[in-house]
């Protein structure tokens, strides 16, 4: 296999399949992986745990500052209420500019990396090798995110699900700094009818066509 270093930005909206997506493409490129939406939900969770107001800037920035990568907790970070929470702190560009930082010395740390979120491709890796826009409707994404809460055990109701990745996606969309767009020379992946191993092959051309390239 190809040992260059290899960069990919990986960003989407909530429940697009990005997660699974740059998980599968860094285990087959033997790449690490930063999904950065944990480092938003991770500080929204300090926050949630200190009783402190969601709207509080200080206390948001104090907790990026002492956010500790390597101890971010998937299944805990994952919850629905913890991700509707990240994206209120998310829109402080103090809070963005610490957590950008952290991201950017991830990724050049080593040889290669993949990091999904929102804005990977256009503010946090504009020169990544290989940049992907992972999309699906609101309904699709609000269905797979309601039967994986199933799955875990959890309870919802779909319609509460869309309408939150709904609101979700105007306040990533609409936010002044960095929001979420497709970077300019980003591939374009619509998955709401194309299963997980679709999109990974559809990827997996692209990134090897770059690469040859
Ligand atoms: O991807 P995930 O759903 O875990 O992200 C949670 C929230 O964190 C997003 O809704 C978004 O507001 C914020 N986020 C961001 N920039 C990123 C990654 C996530 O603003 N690069």
């Amino acid at each position: 296999m190809d040992k260059s270093p290899l960069t990919i930005a990986i960003d989407g909206p909530a429940a697009s399949g990005k997660g699974t997506l740059s998980r599968r493409l860094a285990a087959h490129y033997g790449l690490r992986h930063l999904d950065t939406g944990l480092t938003y939900r991770a500080v929204a969770k300090a926050m949630i745990d200190r009783d402190a107001s969601l709207d509080d800037e200080d206390a948001a920035l104090d907790a990026a500052r002492t956010l500790d990568l390597s101890a971010m907790d998937r299944t805990i970070l994952s919850a629905h209420g913890v991700g509707e929470a990240a994206s209120r702190v998310a829109v402080m560009p103090a809070v963005r500019r610490e957590l950008v930082e952290r991201q950017r010395t991830f990724a050049n740390k080593g040889h290669g990396a993949v990091l999904d979120g929102r804005d990977i491709g256009t503010v946090v890796l504009p020169d990544a090798d290989v940049k992907l826009y992972v999309t699906a409707s609101a309904e699709i994404r609000a269905e797979r995110r309601y039967h994986e809460i199933l799955r875990n055990g959890g309870e919802a109701r779909e319609a509460d699900i869309l309408a939150d990745i709904k609101r979700r996606d105007e306040r990533d969309m609409g936010r002044s700094d960095s929001p979420l767009r497709p970077a300019e020379d980003a591939h374009l992946l619509d998955t709401s009818e194309m299963g997980i191993e679709a999109a990974f092959n559809a990827a997996r051309l692209l990134i090897n066509g770059k690469r040859s390239a």
